[in-house]
């Protein structure tokens, strides 16, 4: 009995001492599998020896935690792996926290199951030939503190959910070739960062303005602070100390920098302070020998500029009391505006060329938070800031749903820039002459009427409401809105430049007398117009030497072909396709040739020219097939005249 109870004993006591020496000799065996299996299917080098039969706590290159349970942190730099990962392999390792597999030779994308690593803090995968886009399954890391891609060949875009990573420290992506923009990364406690030698384009987003240029350079169009700014129409970013992004957490550099300024802050202070004490005792001195009342205090730059700010038109009165500090950022708005953005937005503003025009350059400006204007850089200003200041109150009065409102203005010495809406459907100019042929939809007749009509609006409300002459008309000024109605822009600046500079600037649209005076007229506007009519018309360019002889103008030339009674061949051949038009055709072509008359007086005023283009009799020349009864071209008044009353356009004298 007690025999067996001995041997059971002894079993037992074998049993626990197994079971106990087991334990202590306890490895991670899931992890060991999954760390056998990458290293028999990653090539490296021979000193890289992992004896299978030791525990995987004693391999070279990893450590466990305390308890042997698990693999803590995977180290292998420079160890010549060659090769992809392949997945289900370190995947597996889920209670990694320091995985560097730097200065090795791996390829390919980033197995998906990375997003296993979910305590990882530290991912180092630098120096190598890892290709792929920003692995997705790194943004799913949020204990990630370092990461570190630089100098592989990932490509694609740096997605916003890095921001996902919110204990991120160190962010480095240099040496990739990462395109797009730059998405506003704001991890709290993100120390350093680096997307150098990327093909990022853009602007950088205020959030990282923080880090030095060396950490954007290298870069395909990078711009904005601290790199050069985005903004062509801005030579040099002026960012006022009050910009630089407050409430971040400062780096060493930072704060000493700020330590600094704050001595010269205490300085500058008492230095004040003395001051105000003598300017006081100086004051009292003076009451004692003639008591005279206070001044009441001018309104302060500072006040007029939170007066801009909110949206209201400011009085232009004060200005002269401006300082230097004030006159660097002054974006004046105009009253009824709808946009809220200031002076530093539209420096960090993504530009894009429009149009060089003798009178500067345009600009479609993408804000950050996405709205986008026009800007436009004037050059050769001549006239005094008052000066350009009144002209500027005038255009932004001048509200009409055919012309293209002016909603801020901008004066330095160095630059003058206009804000207007941006047209994304692009300007008539585009719309006639663009990609001729190939693909192309033509430009329809009733459509056509209905640019003629609408920009016949927008000048008369120019010239009566606004007393404006517009002074620059051409197809590239006309712009399409959405509902295809035109409106007119680059309006009126002809004032703000000397007479050096040709009034109306492009060569075709202009009055033969601007030739000689220099000067643009009410009556000079309609002439140009007449030339935009004939461009409808005929779907010539008039700057463009495609008229057969060379120096005749659009005018002349349809003068001659009409006097040879060809008039059929003036109009444009993709006209040619629709019906019944011809009627009209030749109405618009009369109202035309009015406009081009030589002569200024012989030329109808523009409401004059509204009215005809009215009273044409659209619609009644045919079975109705192709006008559709909502035409919008028609007068806004609705009703169609009798057709006694229809003045034949010829017969109207002006
Ligand atoms: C592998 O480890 C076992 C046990 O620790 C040891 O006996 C053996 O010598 C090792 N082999 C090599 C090649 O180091
Ligand atoms: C190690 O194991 C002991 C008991 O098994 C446990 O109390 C302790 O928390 C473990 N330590 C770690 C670091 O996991
Ligand atoms: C890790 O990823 C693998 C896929 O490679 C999956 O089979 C496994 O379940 C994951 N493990 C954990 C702990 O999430
Ligand atoms: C961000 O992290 C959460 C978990 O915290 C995850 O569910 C989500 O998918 C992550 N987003 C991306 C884009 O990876
Ligand atoms: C990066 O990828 C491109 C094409 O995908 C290839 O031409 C280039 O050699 C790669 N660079 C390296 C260092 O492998
Ligand atoms: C940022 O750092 C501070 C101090 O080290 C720490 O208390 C805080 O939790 C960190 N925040 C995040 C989101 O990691
Ligand atoms: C940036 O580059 C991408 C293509 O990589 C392009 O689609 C985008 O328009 C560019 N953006 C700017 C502002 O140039
Ligand atoms: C960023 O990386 C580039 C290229 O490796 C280096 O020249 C530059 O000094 C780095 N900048 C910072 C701020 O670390």
């Amino acid at each position: 009995m007690s025999l067996i109870f001995d041997s059971l004993t002894v079993i037992l006591v074998a049993f626990l001492l197994l079971l106990s020496h087991g334990r202590v000799d306890s490895e991670p065996v899931q992890d060991k599998q999954a760390l056998l299996a990458f290293f028999n299917l990653v090539p490296h080098e021979n000193r890289l020896q992992w004896n299978a039969s030791a525990s995987v706590c004693t391999w070279f290159g990893i450590e466990c935690d305390a308890n042997q349970s698990f693999v803590y942190s995977l180290r292998l730099p420079g160890v010549g792996l060659i090769g992809s990962i392949p997945p289900n392999t370190l995947g597996r390792l889920s209670q990694l926290r320091v995985l560097s597999l730097r200065s090795n030779r791996l390829s390919g994308e980033i197995p998906s199951d990375f997003s296993n690593f979910t305590l990882l803090r530290s991912l180092y995968l630098q120096n190598n030939v890892f290709t792929g886009d920003f692995p997705s399954s790194l943004t799913r890391l949020t204990r990630l503190s370092r990461l570190d891609l630089s100098s592989n060949n990932f490509t694609g875009s740096i997605p916003f959910s890095v921001n996902n990573l919110s204990h991120l420290t160190g962010l480095f992506l240099q040496n990739n070739r990462f395109a797009g923009s730059l998405p506003s990364l704001n991890p709290s406690n993100l120390t350093n960062f680096n997307v150098s030698n990327n093909n990022l384009n853009g602007s950088i987003p205020q959030v990282l303005a923080k880090f030095p240029a060396s950490s954007f350079s290298g870069n395909l169009q990078l711009c904005g602070s601290p790199l050069p700014s985005c903004n062509p129409f801005f030579p040099s970013p002026a960012p006022s100390p009050s910009e630089i992004t407050p409430g971040l957490p400062s780096s060493h550099k930072k704060s000493r920098k700020l330590s600094t300024i704050a001595i010269v802050l205490i300085a500058v202070g008492s230095a004040l302070v003395a001051l105000l004490l003598l300017f006081f005792l100086i004051l009292c001195l003076r009451r004692k020998q003639r008591s005279r009342p206070a001044k009441t205090p001018k309104p302060t730059a500072a006040a007029r500029a939170v007066a801009v700010e909110a949206g209201t038109s400011s009085s232009k009165d004060d200005i002269t009391g401006g300082s230097a500090e004030a006159e660097k950022n002054k974006l004046v708005f105009f009253e009824g505006g709808i946009y809220s953005f200031d002076l530093e937005d539209l420096l960090r503003a993504s530009a894009e060329v429009l149009g060089k025009g003798s009178v500067g350059t345009s600009y479609k400006a993408v804000l950050e938070e996405g709205t986008t204007v026009v800007v436009k850089r004037l050059k050769d200003v001549v006239v005094t800031k008052r000066e350009f200041e009144s002209q500027m109150e005038a255009l932004g009065k001048i509200k009409h749903d055919n012309v293209v409102p002016l909603r801020a203005y901008y004066y330095s010495k160095d630059e003058k820039l206009l804000v207007s809406d941006f047209m994304p459907a692009g300007s008539l100019s585009a719309l006639l002459h663009g990609s001729r042929g190939s693909g192309r939809t033509p430009l329809d007749w009733d459509n056509r009427m209905r640019i003629a009509m609408s920009t016949a609006r927008g000048l008369a409300h120019l010239h009566v409401a606004g007393k404006v002459i517009h002074g620059n008309i051409k197809s590239s000024n006309i712009l399409l809105r959405p509902d295809q109605d035109a409106c007119v822009s680059d309006f009126g600046l002809n004032p703000l430049f000397g007479t050096s500079t040709p009034p109306s600037r492009v060569a075709g649209y202009r009055a033969p007398e601007v030739v000689e005076t220099r000067k643009v007229t009410f009556k000079s506007d309609v002439y140009s117009f007449g030339v935009l009519l004939l461009e409808l018309l005929t779907g010539k360019a008039p700057n463009q030497a495609s008229l057969g002889e060379e120096g005749i103008d659009l005018p002349r030339w349809v003068q001659s072909v009409v006097r040879e009674e060809w008039t059929a061949e003036v109009f444009d051949v993709e006209l040619m396709r629709y019906h019944n038009i011809e009627e009209e055709m030749v109405q618009l072509l009369q109202i035309a040739m009015a406009c081009v008359s030589t002569v200024p007086d012989q030329r109808p005023a523009m409401q004059e020219v509204v009215r005809m283009i009215e009273d044409m009799n659209r619609g009644e020349t045919d079975d109705g097939l192709r006008q559709s009864s909502d035409d919008p071209s028609k007068g806004s008044d609705g009703h169609t005249p009798p057709p006694e009353s229809r003045t034949p356009p010829s017969t109207v004298t002006p």
